[in-house]
This record gives structure tokens, sequence and C-alpha cells, in this order.
């Protein structure tokens, strides 16, 4: 038995050893440190249920640019603002291509999607085309009165449980809120109704998408397996998509044959918007690329927001003088039973600071979207080989003490007299990525978010359910942080 175990032990480290020469490029460039990696397995074991918590410990032992092996992969973890302002901005060029899931070679979206093509001329097209067409602030105002349509829908879905005394699941009716304003930016129409079959429905796809991409897979970790796909993760996203694809397809069927009907109506829509860039432009974008691209901004947009959401309540319930002083701000400006409107955001620094404190704390994408190393590159007195996967850690730098004062406390105030916002600039708050690849939805997603929070805190005394003594913080990893138990708070109106 003792022979077997120095046997073991004896091969893990040569393979350990063999691991780091072979990688090794140059005279004077060394790999980044990182725990040692067993042979075959490397350091899976190390990620556990909850990565990028295990992560963040194992960045105290070895640093803020940590290499591991996941499989046969290797992997650069990033756990500090000036690491991560390396590789979003200074050699951004570098770092700029994605590290795909195999979850998301479903339907050959990794080849369509925005989210997940090679930066080239195509993805440039579809980004300016985001930019532009859908996510400047002329398009969002003109879009801003179907919000408020959706908006009310929360309000008056808060309104009724109150009357009945019964609780809100909050990430639910966000989710569900979120799934309407984004199906009404892209389709001037409803997904679902609050607390229908169907909204359940579509929670469903969209959180099973995120989950399977998030889920560590065999086929990620070694990429031979990829033809067997031993956990069926692409079988049930493709199952997904499909889903998915058939809607869309039933809605630009009908857009294209109301509009050879003659149908004068003016759509103020991203689909419209979507269907004269493919009609117009020249660039080669097809309508493949089209129901990639609505796929892309159906998932990224909805489950993302809603949690930030249900996050920011629950940090709320849980320090009832934030909610107090945020009430207090909404109600300054705004009278009674008055509706936020969008343009109110800019007049709210409090609100502003409790959805920046919320990223800090529980960015939604803990570990943002992997990156990849496009060639061997030197970075910060490293060699990262050409391929190796990298992962930023938000979170850890979220909480990381020497950044942040009382790093496990929500404080909000701390951002009343910073400069500090989300936009990319200032690599210790991150939750949206940076440099050219940064979230082409974030200024819909600022708009969604202070919404909806303004709504759920301005007119409502929020409590727990009866024998519910403290709000559950447990989180749930997968590409998007969840609450592992929903917050579910009963509303009375002031
Ligand atoms: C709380 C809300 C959101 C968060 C935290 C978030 C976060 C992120 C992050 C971290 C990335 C990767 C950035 C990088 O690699 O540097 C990303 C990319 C992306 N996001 Fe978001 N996102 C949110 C909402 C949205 C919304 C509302 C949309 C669209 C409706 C959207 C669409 C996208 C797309 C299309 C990409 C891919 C961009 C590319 O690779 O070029 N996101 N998002």
């Amino acid at each position: 038995m003792d022979l077997i175990f120095t046997l073991l032990v004896f091969i893990s480290l040569a393979a350990a050893l063999w691991f780091r020469r072979a990688l090794k490029r140059g005279p004077g460039l060394k790999l980044p440190p990182g725990p040692l990696p067993l042979p075959i397995f490397g350091n899976i074991f190390s990620l556990g249920r909850k990565p990028h918590q295990s992560l963040a410990r194992l960045a105290q032992i070895h640093g803020p640019i940590m290499l591991l092996k996941l499989g046969s992969r290797s992997t650069v973890v990033i756990s500090s603002p000036e690491s991560a302002r390396a590789v979003l901005q200074k050699q951004d060029q570098a770092f700029c291509n994605r590290s795909t899931p195999d979850a998301i070679r479903a339907l050959r979206h990794d080849t369509h999607s925005v989210a997940w093509m090679p930066v080239g001329d195509q993805w440039r097209t579809i980004r300016r085309l985001c930019k532009d067409k859908m996510f400047s602030g002329q398009r969002l105002d003109a879009g801003g009165g179907v919000r408020m349509e959706k908006l009310k829908k929360l309000v008056g879905h808060v309104d009724q449980c109150c009357e009945s005394g019964r609780a809100v699941d909050v990430g639910k009716a966000a989710f569900t809120t979120s799934l309407n304003l984004m199906w009404a930016s892209l389709f001037s129409a409803d997904a679902a109704e609050i607390g229908s079959h169907s909204s359940g429905e579509f929670r469903d796809i969209v959180s099973g998408i995120m989950e399977l991409i998030g889920k560590p897979n065999l086929s990620d970790f070694f990429p031979i397996l990829r033809a067997v796909d031993p956990q069926g993760i692409l079988k049930s996203n493709t199952a997904y998509f499909e889903k998915c694809f058939a809607v869309f397809d039933e809605i630009i069927d009908r857009r294209v044959e109301m509009k050879s009907a003659g149908d004068r109506t003016v759509w103020n829509d991203i689909l419209e918007a979507l269907l004269e860039f493919y009609r117009e432009d020249q660039s080669g974008l097809t309508l493949e690329h089209v129901k990639h691209l609505l796929l892309d901004l159906f998932v990224a947009g909805s489950d993302t927001t809603s949690s930030t959401v249900e996050w920011a309540m629950t940090e709320l319930i849980r320090n009832p003088d934030k909610m107090q002083k945020a009430k207090h701000e909404l109600r300054t400006v705004l009278s009674l039973d008055q509706l936020v409107q969008e343009s109110d955001i800019s007049q709210l620094p409090y609100l502003r600071s409790i959805v920046k404190e919320t990223f800090r704390l529980h960015p939604t994408v803990p570990l943002l979207v992997p990156r990849r190393a496009t060639e061997d590159t030197k970075f910060n007195g490293y060699i990262i080989p050409k391929n190796a996967q990298i992962m930023i850690n938000a979170w850890a730098i979220g909480r990381d003490t020497s950044v942040w004062q009382d790093a496990d406390k929500f404080l909000p105030e701390r951002f009343l007299d910073k400069d500090i916002d989300f936009r990319g600039q200032h690599f210790e708050l991150i939750p949206f990525g940076g440099g050219r690849r940064i979230c082409v939805g974030m200024p819909l997603a600022h708009r969604m978010i202070h919404m909806m929070l303004a709504s759920l805190v301005k007119d409502y005394e929020w409590k727990l359910e009866e024998g519910i003594m403290e709000v559950g913080m447990e989180e749930k990893f997968g590409l998007t942080l969840q609450k592992a138990i929903p917050l579910r708070i009963v509303p009375n109106k002031v």
C-alpha cells in the first residue's frame, strides 16, 4: 500500500514538473504559480461546488495570476484589479477571444453568436449594430414607454400581494419582468404574464441554458471526449436552443408576412432594427446570425438583471437602515404613487450606490465570460501559453480586503463620494467585464435594474414570511450567481 502511495506521489510530482517544463517558453520566462496538478485530472477537484470561492482561496496562497490545469486545459485565474486591467485593457488584443464551452457548440452557436465568435469583421459588424441600433441612448429612450408598461405589471403584481398578504418571490417576479422588458425591447410584445404557466417555462429555458453553460463539463476538461458528450450537456442545450429558435422563427415569419401583406405598422423594436440591417447591409449578416443574436440577448439579458435585483433586495432586507435611506431618497425626488421614470435615475445617487455595492458583493457573472490567449503571451513577467483559458474572478476582486475597507459589509455609502463606476474603467468593479468585449447590453441592464429596484423600494415596506427568522445568503454557482434560497418577502403598501 505504502509503495503504491509513494509511486502515485512520485508520478504526480513528475507529471507536474513535466507539465511546467513542457509549457515553459523562452529564456527567463516562467509560467504563473499555482497548485500542483494531479496527473490526468489536474486541479479539477480543487474547484468544488463554488469555484469562485475556491479560486479566491487558492489565489490567497498562489497570488493574483495563478495557473491551474483543469483536465487537459491550462487555465489562468486573475484575481486583482491590476492584473484584470492588464488582461482587459493593456493586453486586450491578446486576450479578446473567448474560450468556448462545449455547451455553446449547440446549433453552431459558437460560430454565429456575437458573445462567442472570435473578434473579426463579422463580430465588429454585429457589435456596431448593437451599439448604434439597439443600445444607443436615443434608441433606448424611444423604447422607454414600452418598458414602463412592463414595470406597471410588476407594481400591479406587488399590489395584489399587498392586498392578499401573500409573499412576493422577488427573483421570480424580477425575472418575469426582465423577460417582459427584454421581450418588449426585442419584439414589442409580452413574453409572459406574471404568475402564468408560460412565464415559468421561459424562466426554465433561460435558467437551464445558464446552468448548462456554467456546469463543469468533462468535454471541456478533456476535449477528446467531445464526440461522446458524456454528461449530455451539449444534447440538452441543443434542445433548449431549438425551443427558442422555434419561437423566433414564428415571430420573424409573422413580421415578414405582415410586411409583405402591406401592413404599415411602425415597429420601434430591436427585431425591426435587425431586419432592416439584414435587408440593407452588404456585410453578409444572415437570418441565422439574427436568430443567434436574439438568443444571445434573450439569454444574457434576463437572468443577469433579475438576479442582481434579487441580491440588491436581499441586502436591503438585511440592512433596514439602507432600505429607509433609499426610500427617503426616492420620496424626495418623487411623490407617493408617482412611478419612477428612467430619466429619474440620474437624480438618485443613493440608489445607484446600492446597485454598485450589490455588483461588488454579488457580481452576477462571478468569473466573467472566459477569454482565451490567442498566442503564447508575455504577461506581467510570466508566459501565458497559447489557448490557455483566462478567467477573471470578479467575485474575489470585489471582496479583496486590500482593495476595499470593510470588504464583507454592505455599505453603499462607500460609493457616494468616489468616482467609481462599473463601465469598465475601474478595474476593482467589473461586473460587465471590460475592453472591446465589454457587455454590449450594459446600457439596457443599467436602466432595467435601477427601475425595477426603485419600483420595489419606493412605496412598500417589506418583511420576511412568517416563521422565517433570517434571509439566506447561500450562493448557487452557474455562469450567473443565483441565490440558493429564493428571497420571499411580504409587501405592505406605505
Ligand atoms: C446585470 C446584467 C448583466 C451583467 C452583469 C452582464 C455581464 C456581462 C459580462 C461579464 C460579459 C463579458 C464581458 C467581457 O468579456 O469582458 C457580458 C457580455 C455580453 N453581454 Fe452582458 N451582462 C448583463 C446584461 C446584459 C444584457 C441586458 C444584454 C443584452 C440585452 C447583454 C448582452 C451581452 C452580450 C451580447 C455579450 C457579449 C459581448 C461580446 O462578447 O462581444 N448583457 N455581459
